[in-house]
Order: structure tokens, then C-alpha cells, then sequence
């Protein structure tokens, strides 16, 4: 693709100026004023090299480079050289790549030969899958895509939480008040109720949480009908959790949760002792963390069974023998930011100089627009809404609009789908990730707002004009080279530069670990093709005018599939 960097230093290069390429390169600004140009070079730098004043250079600079055909203009105010990138030359440039890279337009190789994992999603068994854990299933899913798209051999990984104490509780629950017909019928919410029962009953007798941890330790040293009831819930769990998983399109490489590390452990614990790690508290194993102000990590329990942390040190050895990542990444909630503290000093600690390379992606809560906090939504309480509800009433009002608007030719069913399960997705990913959100459905289905339905729509708008094109005009803008002047205007020149950058977006979401950077971009690409679409007639009589516009339709329409792909969502052709 055109770099207006590159051709700007090759112009000005020149010995006698004592700059290398890359450091002229450098040099070279975006004025913040669109008058100003748009890029500047200063020539300060110059003076004292060439003995002249940073006017007279830049002057000469302007007189020496103009002639470009990337520039329209170039003209030197006080110490500048201004560059007016010329906007046919421009049009043309990036509407033939786009063409030319179809889908792949956006993508790039940065990350080539190196290995990075994504963990998300990452629920726990036997509890339902509800909508706290919408956020990090749909931002992994997205960095999962970022990462691929920027070239990285990803590896996406669903720590699942099918491991700890909660299984004594309810292998207790189940074994006094289950019946397996039941627990067939509706597993999760039926371990809900029985999960539920435990917490209320347990609180008038407390032998049962004694029972529970004893049943837990069975658990942890094989025995078998512990070990039976365990796999059951896990499977029935699955079952239900891949459900949802199939509705959002997205999958994983690996299930190895919490449990898959339970044999792995005593190598750790063995190796934090030998280190000199460990210390003895109240019959439980610590590391002490006073030293760098944080609670202390309890390795094991008095009763010898592991805990969270401890499992999570053994998966990241794990993770760097077993893939030697490059990255690994855990997109989980800010509400766990001490625990991830504490889990990489003690890797820290332990020597693992590649601790550094484990990075915590944290992301704010979701609370519901009644003003319900998400964790009143309680487990223990059994009062959560339910993820798969949500994403059922999110097609079903799509259907319900799609109705309404009466859209000629379109499958309701499948569209609605696409729709209404984008719609969350895309509002999932709209805003920075740490900041906490309200989640509400006319946010979520406006389509006019900065929302999914909104983009998508324009997406199908743009299909709509191809499709209105003629088959010929049609063959003529694959590839083909026009006169671009037609895309000189206001509107057009504005979305030919959010165009240009994708590949820059896409680049620096992955980078910052924030897919909220490319779904703002695609809001703007929107904007900007419906200002473009309302300004100008593009199917006219002129065979050359109609053709550059369709030309830029077609480039908008692929870049906007690719990044709603990148984002996880689907880009329907009508609706
Ligand atoms: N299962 C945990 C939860 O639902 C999240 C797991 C996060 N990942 C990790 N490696 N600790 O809270």
C-alpha cells in the first residue's frame, strides 16, 4: 500500500541535508490543522547543518519536491514543508488494494513464526452460563481474531473452572436431594437448584460445608464415585455451555480447565518448597507477599487440597513448555486483578523470567439497565439472567423490527440470527473494555445508533447498490483502473482515508488488547459511507463517474465484512 511517509523522505532526501531516510522519515508530521496539509516537515533540524534559517531551507525543500504525483500540492509556510496529498492518486491507491486483497485487506505478518495463546471465556462448571461472562467469551473471541489477522499462530484456550471445593458442595447437594431424571431434563439449572439448596440449608447446619470439603478431598485423590459425579456435571455442563458457544460462532483448541492441572501440581508445590518459597500458616502452605504489599497466596489448604492460584501457576508452566508462547493471554475480569498479581510474583519469585510475558487483560462489569448490579445476580441465591436467554431475546426482537419494517427478500430466520446475536456482540465491543457498562436493549437494537444493526445495515446497503449495478459495470470494477477524479469530493476523500488506515487499526486493537479501537473505526467507516451515499448520485449516466464510485462502494462493502468478521460478526447481504 501507498506510504505517504516513504515517498515524502525519498523526496527530500538528500546528502548534503546530513539525515538519513528513516530519520527525515521521522521527522514528518500530521498537522493538526487540515490547512496545514496533510503531513509537514519541519525544518529546524536543518539550520545549523546547512547554515541557513529553517525558512530559507524549507523554501527550498518546496521548490525542489513539488511534482509529485502523490501530491496535489506542496507549499512551505514559515519553517514547514506542507504536503496536500492529491486525492484521485489516493482514491485510486487504496480502492485497487482493497480489490486486489479482497478479504485478506486489513491483515498483515507482524506476528509471523510466533506463538501467542488467548484464554477467555473460561466459565464454571456446573453454574450457569450467564451474562457476566458474555464479556470476556466475545473480547477473546475478538482478540483471538486480531491476533490471527496481525499473522500469530494463535492457540485459544477455555480455562474452564471444573476443578475446587464448589464440586464437594454439590456432589453433597446432589447426593441428598438429586434425582438423576431431573438433572437430565435441565442440567444446569437444576444443579442450580440443588447448588442453591446447599448454601440455604448449610447456613442452619454447618456440618454440611464440613461434609462438602471432605467430599472434595475424595474428589481430589481419585476416588471413583466422587470422580463419576464429577464428570457427569462436567459433561452435562459442556453440553449446555456449547450451546452458547455455537449461537456466538465461536470455538476453541483447547478445554484443558482447571481439573486437567489437578495431578500437575505437586511438582510446584515441591519446587515453591525447595526454592524456599513456602511457609507454614495455620496448617496451610503460603507464599508471603508482604513484601510487595499484597496478601499473602495460599498455595495449599490445611486439609492439603490446591486452590485457584496454585492450579493457575501449574497451567502457565505448562502452557510455556507445552506451546512456548511468545504471549499469553488471559482476558478475565478486573474484579481477579490481585489474584493475577500475586500469581505472577510468585512465578516471579519462582524464577520464571517469562512471567513477564503472561498479560492480564481485565475488563470492567456488566450491570443490567434496571440498575441491577451483575452481582446481585448470585449463584448462591439462584437470581441470574441467563446468557443463552439473552441471545435468544436479542434474535427474537430482531425478528419482531424485521417484521415491523416489512424488508422485502429477506430470510427473517437466518438474518434475524446474524442481527440480533451481532447486536450484542458489537455493544459488547464498543466501548474501552475496563470501563463498566449498562447493558440495555434500546442501545442494543438501534438501528441508527453507533450499534451493530447500524453497520450491518450499511454493509447490506452497499450490497444493495452492487447488486442494483449491471453485470458488466460489475466485471469492470474488479481490479479495473479508472478516473479516479471523480472521488475528489469531501465525502469521498474522508472515507477513503478511514479505509486506508484498517490495517493500522486492526494493528494497534491487537497491540492494546482492545477490539473497542477497530469497532469505533468501523462506526466511522459507517458514517462515512452513508454521508458519501447521500452526497453523491453514484449510479449515473457518466459510464467513467459511475464506475470509480462503484469501485469505492465495492471497497467499502469488503472492508466493512472484514471487520465485522475480525469483531465475530456476521455481515449479512440484505436485511
Ligand atoms: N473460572 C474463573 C471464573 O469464572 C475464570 C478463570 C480465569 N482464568 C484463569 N486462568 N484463572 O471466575
Amino acid at each position: 500500500m501507498v506510504d505517504f511517509k516513504d515517498i515524502i523522505a525519498n523526496e527530500i532526501y538528500d546528502e548534503a541535508l546530513g539525515l538519513t531516510l528513516e530519520e527525515i522519515r521521522n521527522l514528518i508530521e500530521i498537522p493538526a490543522d487540515e490547512k496545514m496539509g496533510d503531513y509537514a516537515f519541519p525544518c529546524f533540524r536543518l539550520a545549523k547543518a546547512l547554515r541557513k534559517a529553517p525558512q530559507m531551507i524549507a523554501a527550498d525543500i518546496a521548490a525542489r519536491v513539488s511534482g509529485n504525483e502523490a501530491f496535489a500540492k506542496v507549499e512551505n509556510v514559515n519553517a514547514y514543508v506542507n504536503f496536500f496529498i492529491d486525492r484521485a492518486f489516493f482514491a485510486g491507491q487504496v480502492v485497487t488494494e482493497v480489490a486486489d486483497k479482497g478479504a485478506a485487506y486489513g491483515r498483515s505478518d507482524e506476528g509471523k513464526g510466533r506463538k501467542v495463546i488467548v484464554e477467555y471465556s473460561s466459565p464454571n462448571i456446573a453454574k450457569p452460563f450467564h451474562i457476566g461472562h458474555i464479556r470476556s467469551t466475545v473480547i477473546g473471541n475478538a482478540l483471538y481474531k486480531l491476533y490471527d489477522a496481525v499473522g500469530f499462530d494463535v492457540v485459544r484456550i477455555n480455562h474452564l473452572g471444573d476443578y475446587g471445593t464448589q464440586f464437594g458442595k454439590m456432589i453433597v447437594a446432589y447426593r441428598k436431594w438429586g434425582s438423576e431424571e431431573e438433572l437430565a431434563k435441565d442440567p444446569i439449572k437444576t444443579l442450580l437448584k440443588y447448588y442453591t439448596r446447599f448454601h440455604k440449608e448449610a447456613k442452619e447446619d454447618p456440618s454440611l460445608e464440613d461434609e462438602a470439603r471432605e467430599t472434595f478431598v475424595r474428589l481430589e485423590a481419585g476416588e471413583p464415585e466422587e470422580v463419576e459425579l464429577w464428570k457427569k456435571f462436567r459433561e452435562l455442563s459442556l453440553t449446555e455451555f456449547n450451546r452458547v458457544y455455537d449461537m456466538l460462532g465461536i470455538t476453541f483448541d483447547s478445554y484443558a480447565g482447571e481439573s486437567f492441572y489437578s495431578d500437575k501440581m505437586p511438582r510446584f508445590i515441591q519446587e515453591l518448597k525447595d526454592k524456599g518459597l513456602l511457609i507454614q500458616s495455620q496448617g496451610a502452605q503460603i507464599v508471603d507477599l508482604e513484601e510487595y504489599g499484597m496478601s499473602p497466596a495460599m498455595i495449599t489448604k490445611s486439609d492439603g487440597s490446591s486452590l485457584y492460584v496454585t492450579r493457575d501457576i501449574a497451567a502457565a508452566v505448562y502452557r510455556k513448555e507445552h506451546y512456548d508462547f511468545y504471549k499469553c493471554i488471559y482476558v478475565v475480569a478486573s474484579q481477579q486483578n490481585l489474584h493475577f498479581k500475586q500469581w505472577k510474583k510468585v512465578l516471579e519469585l519462582m524464577g520464571y523470567e517469562w512471567q513477564k510475558d503472561c498479560i492480564h487483560v481485565p475488563f470492567g462489569l456488566v450491570s443490567l439497565s434496571d440498575g441491577d448490579d451483575i452481582k446481585m445476580m448470585s449463584t448462591r441465591e439462584g437470581t441470574v439472567v441467563f446468557l443463552e436467554d439473552v441471545l435468544n431475546t436479542a434474535v427474537e426482537k430482531t425478528a419482531e423490527i424485521m417484521r415491523e419494517k416489512q424488508t422485502q427478500g429477506v430470510d427473517i430466520d437466518t438474518v434475524s440470527k446474524e442481527v440480533g446475536i451481532g447486536a450484542v456482540i458489537f455493544q459488547e465491543l464498543s466501548n474501552n473494555r475496563i470501563k463498566d457498562y449498562v447493558f440495555s436493549w434500546d442501545k442494543v437494537l438501534n438501528f441508527d445508533g453507533e450499534t451493530g444493526p447500524y453497520v450491518q445495515y450499511t454493509h447490506a446497503r452497499a450490497s444493495s447498490v452492487l447488486r442494483n449495478a449491471s453485470e458488466a459495470d460489475l466485471a469492470a470494477i474488479r481490479g479495473g483502473n479508472f478516473d479516479w477524479s471523480y472521488l475528489e469530493s469531501d465525502s469521498a476523500y474522508a472515507l477513503v482515508k478511514l479505509l486506508y488506515r484498517v490495517p493500522e487499526v486492526v494493528l494497534e486493537a491487537a497491540d492494546k488488547y482492545e477490539p473497542s479501537i477497530l469497532t469505533r473505526h468501523l462506526v466511522d467507516i459507517a458514517q462515512s459511507f452513508n454521508k458519501f451515499y447521500h452526497d453523491e448520485h453514484i449510479l449515473v449516466d457518466d459510464e467513467n463517474e459511475k464506475l470509480a464510485k462503484l469501485a469505492l462502494v465495492s471497497a467499502s462493502r469488503t472492508v466493512i465484512a472484514n471487520c465485522l468478521g475480525l469483531l465475530g460478526i456476521k455481515a449479512p447481504e440484505r436485511m
